[in-house]
């Protein structure tokens, strides 16, 4: 951590953005607005978290946010420390929610390793933010070939072509991969799913909604699991 005389690394560097300057008001909510996430409380929640979140991404999506369904996964690794990178969100239903990925890839192999992750969806054009937390297992070999068949050509093609988090001397021995594997299948009007890439679902124990309000006194509410159900609280900003 620098010490307080010294300047900020991102001045220091003639860099002219100046990050804690950087400030929004959430001030778009009305207090007695009647959509009900406006005014995000636990009775908007009283369905469940599903119908919430697939509210949130499908507002997102109609408004054109660059992929709504983007989520940022935090694992732990083999020392208990975290990882987190980003990922798609493939799949939302009352189990909770799917992503695929290589199954030889440093999440893949954390999450082997200890099952348990957090997903953190940020749509910040809406102050919107959701984290889905709990455990982890891979979907049915069905689920992720159903899938993989509709995914792009090219798309299939790069699965194969790389092994995931592993190091490369360079972008031309990946790019040798690609073409490899493409003239291996050109043949193949379809291509196969390789076996060692599929599908994880984190099935929530916990979904915290979070909506920005004025003077950072924003609106949480947390979902979560119990013996009989679930139950819904705020939580203070
Ligand atoms: C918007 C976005 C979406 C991504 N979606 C996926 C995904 O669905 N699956 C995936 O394996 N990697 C995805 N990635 C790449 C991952 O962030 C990450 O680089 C990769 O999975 C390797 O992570 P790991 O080494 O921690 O396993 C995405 C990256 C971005 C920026």
């Amino acid at each position: 951590m620098p010490s307080d005389a010294e300047e900020p690394a991102d001045l220091r560097a003639g860099n002219p953005v100046d990050l804690a300057a950087m400030r929004v008001a959430y001030a778009v909510q009305e207090s007695n607005s009647p959509v009900p996430e406006l005014n995000l409380d636990v009775a908007t929640v009283a369905d469940g978290w599903l119908p919430l979140l697939q509210r949130w991404i499908d507002q997102a999506r109609a408004e054109g946010t660059s992929e709504p369904n983007a989520m940022v996964l935090a694992t732990v690794d083999e020392h208990g420390r975290p990882a987190s990178r980003t990922v798609l969100c493939k799949g939302l239903s009352e189990d909770g929610v799917v992503f695929y990925t290589n199954y030889g890839s440093n999440k893949a192999r954390q999450l082997e390793r200890f099952p348990y992750a957090s997903a953190t969806f940020a749509w910040t054009e809406f102050a919107h933010q959701v984290t889905v937390r709990g455990e982890v297992s891979r979907v049915p070999g069905e689920v992720t070939d159903a899938y993989w068949r509709t995914r792009p050509r090219g798309s299939q093609l790069g699965a194969w072509a790389s092994d995931q988090s592993a190091p490369i001397e360079s972008r031309s021995a990946l790019d040798a991969q690609l073409v490899e594997v493409t003239e291996r299948f050109a043949a193949l009007p379809e291509v196969p799913r390789p076996p060692g890439w599929g599908g994880f679902l984190l099935r929530p124990t916990t979904v915290e909604f979070w909506q920005g309000r004025a003077n950072r006194m924003h609106n949480r509410v947390i979902v979560t699991r119990g013996d009989d159900g679930w139950s819904a609280r705020r939580l203070q900003p």
